[in-house]
């Protein structure tokens, strides 16, 4: 149960809503080249105005190191939300300071607002109370909808709530109420598929589900790891050798509920033309690197899942960006949609696999949120959320 209050809790009309939303989308050419998270929050965003409110949107895009960075600038997504919204849409090159007050002082009713990227400002990673007073002081209310962002502490996310009423969006809403049912009451078996580069990045998410879920099937790169620390020399592979000992550990705690592929696509160099072939796990040949989960791998990978009551996915089963590479996360992709689960996808990577293979809308959800969705899925509570009040 979703225990904190929403924006149906709350009076808004005529009142300043602070919102803040996760429009970290990827810019190509000063252009919105994904628009996924800002469709996701156009619920919220309709729904408050209206209601009658006047909005003044907050996000981060990316990661600006010095300040101010064109290339960071909110002022593409500001216009592509202009033609997505019945809404007059305008943007100030700034959040906080005097052109931004400007901005929020001439705000009419039913009118939004965008600030520009809350990182161009230092105090924004840091939760400085400055910065998070300042722009509480635009608004009567804060909303919190970025869920992508829940698991920052910072001023925009977590700092404002401190200030004025704070309550979630419809966004941040559905994310946390199909992760939470699905981690803490999953509809059984539950099974999750874990995929990625890297291992490091998610040995919590591993522990926490091993307690969890009935069954883990692990592919892609973070594979490697396991099976070199199994004593498999995996030649050129990917491999994250500061882990081993830990991945050890992980294949000895997760027993017969861990499943590692037992077939890969090995390939004589990092491209689609490489020369490729399939091979039980064992020794990788000189001068190879795995790719791809292999055929036997899919299909026992694919029986799991089409018995599954709720499926959780995080992370590619090989480097799909190249087709030849992209098989297993694909297979993985079609028999998670025909599962008839409650399935739950989560991470730019496998949301993109899902899109790609046009089945995205045989998925319950696809979540907005990479990190944020990991730290659910590890058992943390999101700062984001923790801050809103209670219902
Ligand atoms: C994301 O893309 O996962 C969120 O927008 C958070 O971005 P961050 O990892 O730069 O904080």
């Amino acid at each position: 149960m979703f225990n904190k209050k929403t924006i149906h809790d709350i009076a808004v009309k005529d009142k300043r809503v602070l919102v803040r939303v996760d429009f970290n989308v990827p810019i190509k050419d000063g252009k919105v080249a994904d628009d996924t998270r800002i469709q996701a929050a156009l619920p919220t965003i309709k729904y408050l105005v209206g209601e009658g409110a006047s909005l003044i949107l907050c996000s981060h895009l990316g990661r600006p190191k010095d300040g101010p960075d064109p290339a960071f600038s909110l002022k593409p997504v500001a216009d592509y939300l202009g033609d997505l919204v019945d809404s007059k849409v305008s943007f100030v090159e700034d959040c906080i300071g005097p052109k931004a007050k400007e901005a929020v002082d001439i705000l009419k009713p039913k009118e939004i607002l965008v600030l520009e990227n809350t990182r161009f400002h230092s105090g924004e990673k840091k939760n400085d109370p400055e910065m998070a007073k300042e722009l509480a002081s635009y608004a009567d209310v804060f909303v919190n909808d970025a869920f992508g962002s829940a698991h920052r502490a910072h001023a925009s996310t977590v700092g404002v709530a401190e200030y004025i009423p704070a309550v979630a969006g419809l966004l941040l809403e559905k994310e946390i109420e199909y992760l939470d049912q699905a981690i803490e009451k999953p509809k059984k078996p539950f099974v999750a598929i874990l995929g990625g580069a890297k291992v490091s990045d998610k040995i919590n998410v591993i522990k926490n589900l091993l307690t969890k879920a009935d069954t883990v099937l692990i592919g892609g790169g973070m594979a490697n790891t396991f099976f070199k620390a199994q004593g498999y020399p995996v030649a050129d592979s990917l491999v994250e050798d500061e882990v081993l000992e830990i991945a050890k550990e992980l294949v000895e705690a997760g027993g017969l509920k861990l499943r590692l592929p037992v077939d890969v696509v090995i390939a004589d160099g990092f491209s689609d033309d490489a020369s490729k072939k399939v091979m039980w796990v064992g020794p990788v040949p000189e001068g190879w690197r795995i790719l791809d989960i292999g055929p036997e791998t899919i299909e026992n990978f694919c029986k799991v899942i089409s018995s599954a009551g709720t499926v959780v996915w995080n992370g590619p089963m090989g480097v799909f960006e190249m087709p030849n590479f992209a098989v297993g996360t694909f297979a993985i992709a079609k028999a998670v949609a025909d599962s008839g689960a409650i399935s739950i996808i989560g991470g730019g990577d496998s949301a993109s696999a899902i899109n790609k293979s046009g089945l995205a809308d045989k998925i319950s959800h696809i979540s907005t949120g990479g990190g944020a969705s990991l730290e659910m899925l590890e058992g943390i509570q999101l700062p984001g959320l923790v801050a809103l009040q209670d219902k």
